[in-house]
Parts: structure tokens; C-alpha cells; sequence
């Protein structure tokens, strides 16, 4: 597996990266702190996560220099019709000059009540950041989008001038996102699958295919699904953790061969499972196969 994948702007990303979903203040902060002085040179976090400000300490507390770090953060929903002021908010939060990715949180606009914002189109959104990201180079090195669908990025690509760098989604072998994966390869879109794990209570660490190669490899249950996202070309992954023995165990990539991953990427046709709801949003399926 590549240690980092390049970027349609020319620009490195490192295949592993510290996911921050559900990372409390607190403890997100020496999680940050502790991956960083353990080899970790890839961070990510959103607005809607409400820990950039900790993140940006657990960066300061790690002593490594910012221009050594990958640092991703996303634009919140609810920010769909501000995105100039979410970008200095975000920026000032996480005490950064600038951002090296950018993304759109979800395909979904939504009111300051947090209901989906039907009026608004986040293609528009879209528009909006390419504007910013041209205008402020220096503020933001690269922007992209998360949770969309292939359906969605047809839209995007048949009206956007800037081309996503990324399309973050989740991605375990319960949800190969295969497809997206496809898509985005034929554009020069790297993917970063989110909950690698199946986040908290993962039925994917129990599982006898998973473990069964885990024993074959020598590694824990957690290192072969981090290892499935990092040994698939054009993707990134980010497990997330805030126990400095597993950020430590996690940054343990193994070289899978082409039966392992056969085999893994199978699961999902037993198991489905979906971590992340996008109907959370109030803006249904979003033209995921998988739930309509
Ligand atoms: P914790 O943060 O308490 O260490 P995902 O990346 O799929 O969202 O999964 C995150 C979940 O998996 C969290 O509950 C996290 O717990 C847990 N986790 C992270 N790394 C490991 C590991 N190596 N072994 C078991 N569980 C892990």
C-alpha cells in the first residue's frame, strides 16, 4: 500500500490520517498530540464535529511543524449559505493559516434549526467554494466534497470548474462503495473512506473472514480493515481512535493480496451495514443505491 496518493492539485496526501467523529474535546486533543509524535501526518475533522478548536491545540501540543501536516476539515451544513465566514471560522478555530482540504460535509443544506434548507441547491454551495478557493489560494490548498453519491457527483462534474480533489465517504467491507470508488477513479478523485472500523461496537472486528486473515498476517482485526482502504489505488483512509495504544496499532498498514481483498470485499454481500444515515439530514437517500 502507497504511503500517500497525489492529488488532482499536485499536492500529497498521506494514506492514513486520524479520523476525529465522535472525538470529545478533551480527549481529542492529546489523540491529536499523540498521533502526530507517533508518525501520523494526516488529520481530519468537520465543523459539525465541534472539536476544531482542540484540534488545532492537540497540533500546537504535538511540536510537529504545520506544514508538515495533512489537515482536512469540512464545511458544515448549516454554513451552506456562508461559506466565506465558515472558512475564517474554521480557520481561527483550528489557529491555522490554512487549510490543505476543504469539503463540502454533505449534499445537504440545512437551517440554522438544523432542518434540510430546500431552497437552497448545493451545487450553488459548490459554486461558492470554488470562488473562495481561487480567490484565497493561500487560505485553501485544495476543496472537495463527502457523502456523495455517484448520481450526485454526475451533477457536480457537468457543472463544476474546479474538479474535487476527494470524496469522502464511508467505506468498511459491510459498504465497499465500489462504485463511487470506479467513478472517482475515472476522474482523478481520490476517495477517503471514513469509518474504516464500522465505528463504535463494530460487528467487522468479530467477524471470521476479518479475522481469519488478521491471524494469517499476524495483525489485529483493525489493521486488515485499515489495510483494505490503504491496498485500494486511489484511496485514502482515516480510523479514528482516541486510545494512544490503538492510534499507535492502527498506523500498521499490511500489503493484502488480491484473494484477501476478494474475500473482504465480499462481506458485504452477507452483511450490510451503514454507519453514517443520510437521511439524518431531512434530504433522504441522496442517491445511494444501498438505501433506496
Ligand atoms: P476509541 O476511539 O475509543 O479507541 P471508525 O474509525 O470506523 O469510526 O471506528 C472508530 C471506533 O473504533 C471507535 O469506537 C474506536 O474506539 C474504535 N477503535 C479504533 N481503533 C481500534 C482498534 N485498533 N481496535 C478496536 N477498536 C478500535
Amino acid at each position: 500500500a502507497s504511503k500517500s496518493v497525489k492529488l488532482n492539485t499536485g499536492a500529497e496526501m498521506p494514506t492514513l490520517g486520524l479520523g476525529t467523529w465522535k472525538s470529545q474535546p478533551g480527549a481529542v486533543e492529546k489523540a491529536v498530540a499523540h498521533a502526530l509524535k507517533n508518525g501520523y501526518r494526516h488529520i481530519d475533522t468537520a465543523t459539525a464535529y465541534a472539536n476544531e478548536k482542540e484540534v488545532g491545540l492537540g497540533i500546537k501540543e504535538s511540536g510537529v511543524p504545520r506544514e508538515q501536516i495533512f489537515l482536512t476539515t469540512k464545511l458544515d451544513n448549516k454554513d451552506q449559505r456562508d461559506v466565506e465566514g465558515a472558512l475564517e471560522r474554521s480557520l481561527k478555530a483550528l489557529d491555522t493559516p490554512y487549510l490543505d482540504l476543504w469539503l463540502m460535509h454533505w449534499p445537504c443544506p440545512m437551517t440554522s434549526e438544523g432542518k434540510a434548507d430546500k431552497s437552497r441547491d448545493w451545487l450553488d454551495t459548490w459554486k461558492d467554494m470554488e470562488r473562495v478557493f481561487k480567490a484565497h489560494p493561500e487560505k485553501v490548498k485544495a476543496i472537495g466534497v463527502s457523502n456523495f453519491s455517484v448520481p450526485y457527483l454526475k451533477r457536480l462534474l457537468e457543472n463544476a470548474s474546479v474538479v474535487p480533489a476527494v470524496n469522502q465517504v464511508e467505506s468498511h467491507p459491510a459498504c465497499m462503495q465500489e462504485d463511487i470508488v470506479e467513478e472517482c477513479k475515472k476522474h482523478g478523485i481520490v476517495v477517503t473512506a471514513y469509518s474504516p472500523l464500522g465505528s463504535d461496537d463494530s460487528p467487522l472486528l468479530t467477524n471470521p473472514t476479518v479475522q481469519k486473515i488478521a491471524k494469517k498476517h499476524g495483525v489485529e482485526p483493525a489493521n486488515i480493515l485499515i489495510s483494505l482502504q490503504a491496498n485500494r489505488p486511489n484511496v485514502t483512509v482515516i480510523p479514528k481512535s482516541v486510545t494512544p495504544a490503538r492510534i499507535n496499532q492502527n498506523a500498521k498498514v499490511v500489503d493484502l493480496t488480491e484473494e484477501d481483498l476478494k474475500e473482504l470485499a465480499s462481506i458485504e454481500k452477507e452483511t450490510h451495514i451503514r454507519v453514517c444515515k443520510p437521511y439524518w439530514t431531512g434530504w433522504g437517500n441522496i442517491g445511494f443505491p444501498d438505501l433506496e
